[in-house]
């Protein structure tokens, strides 16, 4: 496995990779890694011949009051699991290689960038497209992963690719969530026992609304009031979105009656956390 920090040199690697014939599959984190990204890691192992990942923690989709500086980093740790997966290439640029002065040009998703957690988050997605859109022409991938822990992350990206006629397959992959069903996350890092218990209430609340779904509930302000009790049950819990929305545009539903997402977004304590649930109501 080598590891790289400029953009020259990870192209050349990878040129040299391309033109032996090997297809190219690409996974962009932030590093701290865990099951959640080596699920994507193992997938893309699986699917390409050579796996690129990169490892950068991304200033551009971090607000000014996010946790940007105190975003947790330990490079030795990621690639000796990287190394174990078989990955071959991992592309660690700094921020200067990645922002060099006057950088001036961003990429913007409308619509969809302003839903759901774009609006507690203004900006982060035009951070999210430009720095993915930039990684995406440094590797030039066949194929990248993405995990739907960050479903509206994802499905911008595929929007943008469309919209840009980007030649790169994006894949998205389940959410790997601990045994007792928080998401795994590299800001769980944060919490304390206490705050992780309470986090607890988000999948509960979503095994309910996936239970009201089930049992053929159509409403979503039925399910989503539901949810919010679960929430509001919880002391250390306050809401910042529960949702129920189309996969297409991220509108809020009248009715459910085909695919839907469910996200919510909460905050225990000062940390935010995010989950989701895509159902499908087939007659
Ligand atoms: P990061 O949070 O490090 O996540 C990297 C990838 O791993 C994303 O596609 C994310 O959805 C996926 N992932 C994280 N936790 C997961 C889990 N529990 N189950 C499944 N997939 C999971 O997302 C980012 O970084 C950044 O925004 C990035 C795309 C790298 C751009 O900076």
């Amino acid at each position: 496995m080598k590891i790289f920090t400029t953009i020259k040199e990870v192209r050349e690697a990878i040129c040299q990779r391309k033109s032996e014939g090997m297809s190219i599959g690409f996974v962009p984190t932030m590093g701290f890694l865990h099951e959640g990204h080596l699920s994507l890691v193992r997938e893309s192992v699986r699917r390409a011949d050579s796996t690129v990942v990169s490892i950068f923690v991304n200033p551009t989709q971090f607000g000014p009051q996010e946790d940007f500086k105190e975003y947790p980093r330990d490079l030795e740790h990621d690639s000796g699991l990287l190394q174990k997966e078989g990955v071959d290439v991992v592309f660690v640029p700094d921020q200067e290689e990645m922002y060099p002065e006057n950088f001036s040009t961003y990429v913007e998703v409308h619509g969809l960038q302003d839903k759901l957690c774009g609006r507690s988050r203004p900006g982060h997605f035009r951070g999210v497209c430009t720095v993915v859109l930039k990684l995406f022409q440094i590797v030039g991938p066949d194929i990248a992963f993405f995990g739907q822990k960050d479903a509206q992350q994802a499905f911008i990206i595929q929007r943008m690719v469309r919209d840009l006629n980007m030649n790169v397959g994006i894949e998205i992959f389940p959410i790997i969530r601990e045994e007792g069903g928080l998401v795994l996350s590299s800001r769980n890092s944060y919490l304390d026992n206490e705050e992780k218990k309470a986090a607890g209430c988000l999948f509960r609340s979503l095994k309910l609304a996936d239970q009201m779904i089930k049992g053929r509930e159509k409403d979503p302000r039925r399910i989503i009031q539901a949810m919010k009790q679960i929430v509001h049950s919880e002391p250390l819990a306050r809401i910042d979105y529960v949702e129920i929305v189309d996969l297409e545009n991220l509108d809020p539903l009248d009715k459910i009656e085909g695919d839907a997402l469910v996200a919510l977004a909460v905050f225990i304590g000062k940390i935010r956390l995010i989950d989701n649930l895509i159902v499908s109501l087939k007659e």
